[in-house]
């Protein structure tokens, strides 16, 4: 059905009288949202911004979306329709079938058929998208395609407007990495905390989020409670959102008027917006949630001899299901023997052929060094089958001086596989010695002591759910790793 012109002409007047109202950013979107679907005919509108980081699509407005749609996570940037980001229209004629959406099996339980996707674009990049989505299969016309363009325009200013706050906390963030990777030149503290932080918890939570890597926003949205007629009466700003697990924290102290008071509000927003994941937290609470997550042990704010961590437990996921989907690509049809050599293997051999999508068999071995400087490799524990005929890929926790892998290759091709490979999580390419062909590298590192995810020091933080770097007294005077 032809959309007219006079429509979409009311529908901008509406959305730009909206846009100017001073509502907050939720508000604001979720009407424009349900302006944009009506006018459209469709079912179903979602307005997504893209997080600091850029990794994710956070939704901040939507109309006529179940929760089940809205629950089912927050979208991979680099997943979910990710020609819109590159400045593209996108039309999806079945979004049940086309391998460009993220989650078709939700899609398909929700009845959804077409989709179109606009940019919203600040200062020529995408910051946002905005999604428009029909029960029937629809083909879109130039004229709606122009339409939802220009509502976009109109969403580039109001989150260039939201974002402003947050601008000066990334400043603040990239001062603070600045800061650590050199020490010897410190910027004046003063300089570096956002005047923002309304307690002095919530700056240490902060700190506590960057030592473990995990993205934040602090108080990106304020979530309208109660209204007085056409009054906003109240709202509620949670102090932080965590993009990675996408939950609202609100921090408490622990005082019982303030406790009290904050837990009718938590209540009254889960019952106005039950798509928000919003959790009240002490620090106990926080510390439990980490180790949940797979942040740190339990018990322990931060490690002990970690000076910082260098890749959190969900970049390390992130980058091993990437090299489990390109080394099932390259085998694809045949079978694949691994071989890992223990011990600092054991966490990266686990997660990895938990995503190959290929027939795997698995073996390992043991070594030892000796020798002065531990120069000769001697093997203690050798495979417990044959190898002749295979294709083996060889899997390393790292490569270092690359004295092991030469060693262990050299073995192995005596034995004619039908093809060699090696995948190491960590490169240390700055300390080679010998040169060897590495198929598949996770993470190239600096020249640091890196322990966690299965690498130890002196036997111990085997047992890290992320790699950190340890603290340099702690290592003082001993040979490199
Ligand atoms: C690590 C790692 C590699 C080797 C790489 O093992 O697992 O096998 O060092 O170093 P290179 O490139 O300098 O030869 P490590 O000796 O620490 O034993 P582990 O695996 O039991 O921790």
């Amino acid at each position: 059905m032809a959309r007219s012109r006079g429509s979409y002409y009311s529908a901008l007047k509406r959305i730009t009288r909206v846009a100017n109202s001073g509502f907050g950013l939720k508000k604001t979107c979720n009407s424009i949202a349900k302006s944009a679907a009506r006018a459209m005919q469709a079912n179903g509108c979602r307005i997504l911004s893209l997080s600091s980081q850029k990794e994710y699509l956070i939704t901040v407005g939507t109309y006529g979306l179940s929760d089940l749609y809205l629950k089912k996570g927050p979208l991979d940037a680099r997943k979910s329709l990710p020609d819109i980001l590159d400045g593209k229209v996108v039309y999806i004629a079945d979004a049940a079938t086309d391998d460009r959406v993220q989650h078709p099996q939700t899609a398909l339980s929700q009845g959804i058929s077409s989709i179109l996707g606009v940019p919203v674009l600040g200062k020529g990049q995408a910051i946002g998208e905005i999604r428009i989505y029909t029960r029937e299969p629809r083909q879109f016309s130039e004229a709606d395609k122009s339409f939802l363009l220009s509502v976009a325009d109109t969403c580039a200013v109001i989150f260039e407007r939201a974002e402003l706050h947050q601008l000066l906390q990334k400043d603040y963030r990239a001062d603070e990495r600045r800061r650590k990777a050199s020490p010897a030149s410190p910027v004046p503290t003063s300089t570096l905390r956002p005047t923002t932080f309304a307690h002095s918890s919530e700056e240490d939570f902060a700190r506590l989020l960057d030592f473990y890597c995990i993205d934040w926003l602090y108080e990106p949205r304020s979530f309208p409670l109660r209204w007085e007629g056409d009054k906003l009466a109240e709202m509620f700003t949670p102090d932080f959102y965590l993009p990675e697990l996408d939950l609202y924290v609100e921090l408490t102290t622990l005082r019982q008027n303030l406790l009290t008071e904050k837990n009718r509000k938590l209540r009254q927003l889960r019952e106005l917006h039950p798509e928000v994941n919003v959790r009240l937290l002490n620090k106990s609470d926080f510390i439990k949630l980490l180790a949940k997550y797979g942040y740190g042990p339990l018990g322990e704010a931060k490690v002990e001899g970690v000076d910082r961590v260098l890749y959190s437990h969900a970049q390390i996921q992130r980058r091993v299901r990437t090299l489990a989907r390109r080394i099932s690509d390259d085998y694809a049809g045949q079978r694949l023997m691994l071989i890992g050599i223990l011990k600092g293997v054991v966490c990266f051999m686990a997660d990895l052929m938990q995503h190959l999508s290929l027939p795997v068999t698995l073996d390992f071995m043991a070594i030892s060094y000796y020798g002065r400087d531990d120069e000769v490799v001697e093997i203690t524990r050798d495979l417990d089958t044959s190898i002749t005929g295979q294709h083996v890929l060889m899997v390393e926790d790292i490569v270092d001086t690359g004295m092991t892998l030469n060693y262990i290759l050299g073995h192995l091709s005596a034995h004619n596989p039908a093809s060699l490979s090696v995948c190491t999580l960590l490169d240390k390419r700055a300390r080679r010695l010998v040169n060897v062909p590495l198929g598949y590298v996770g993470f190239e590192i600096p020249d640091e002591f890196v322990v966690g995810y299965g690498l130890d020091y002196k036997g111990e933080y085997r047992n890290l759910p992320f790699i950190g770097i340890l603290h340099p007294e702690l290592i003082k005077g001993e040979s490199p790793q």
